[in-house]
C-alpha cells in the first residue's frame, strides 16, 4: 500500500460537517482523559499497532486525535503526527457505522487542523482505501513508497 500526498493548501470545500451535525454525530478533538477509552476501542476494533499509534497522538499536546461520537458512543477516530511527523492516520470507523460520512469528516477535521498548525502537505501513511482519499481530498500515490517508513517494522 503506497503512501499518498495531500495538498493541505488546496483542500476541496466540504459540507461534511453540516451533514454530521444534521445526523447528530459529533466530530471533535479528543482530550487526555479519554485516552484509555479510545485506545482500548481502537485495539478492539482494529489492532494493537493502531493502538500504539493513537497513544502516541494522545501523548502530544494538543492531542492530535479526532473522534466521532454518536448517541454517546465512540464510532470513529483519526489522528495525525502519530506514526511519524506529517503523517495522517491511522483512522477507522466502526463497521456498523460506515458509509455515513464519518470517515470523511474525521479526515477533513485532521487535515484542516494540520494546515492550521503549519503543514503545507500531509502524507497518508500506507493508504488502504486509496480511492477514498483520492476522491475526497485529491490525494495522489507517492511512487515507490511501499513499504516506505514501515520497512522492517517489528510485528511479533
Ligand atoms: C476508510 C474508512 C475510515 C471510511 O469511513 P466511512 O465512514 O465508511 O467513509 P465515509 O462514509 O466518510 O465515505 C465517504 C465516501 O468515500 C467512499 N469510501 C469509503 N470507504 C471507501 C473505500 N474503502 N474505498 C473506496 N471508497 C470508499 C464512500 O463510498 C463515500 O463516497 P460518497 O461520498 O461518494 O458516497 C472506513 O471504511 C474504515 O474504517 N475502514 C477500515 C480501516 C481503514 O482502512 N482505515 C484507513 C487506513 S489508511
Amino acid at each position: 500500500m503506497p503512501d499518498m500526498l495531500v495538498k493541505l493548501y488546496d483542500l476541496p470545500k466540504t459540507s461534511i460537517f453540516s451533514k454530521m451535525e444534521a445526523a447528530d454525530i459529533t466530530i471533535r478533538p479528543a482530550i487526555a482523559p479519554e485516552k484509555h477509552h479510545v485506545s482500548a476501542w481502537v485495539e478492539r476494533q482494529f489492532d494493537l499497532g493502531w493502538r500504539s499509534e493513537v497513544e502516541v497522538a494522545f501523548a502530544r499536546q494538543p492531542v492530535s486525535v479526532y473522534i466521532a461520537i454518536k448517541a454517546g458512543k465512540l464510532v470513529g477516530f483519526a489522528c495525525y503526527d502519530a506514526t511519524i511527523r506529517g503523517f495522517f492516520g491511522p483512522t477507522g470507523v466502526d463497521k456498523t457505522q460506515r458509509g455515513q460520512g464519518i470517515g470523511e469528516a474525521l479526515l477533513f477535521a485532521c487535515l484542516k487542523n494540520m494546515r492550521e498548525i503549519g503543514y503545507a502537505y500531509a502524507i497518508i501513511g500506507s493508504a488502504g482505501p486509496t480511492e477514498f482519499y483520492h476522491k475526497k481530498v485529491g490525494a495522489v500515490a507517492i511512487e515507490n513508497s511501499d513499504p516506505g517508513i514501515y520497512k522492517g517494522t517489528l510485528e511479533n
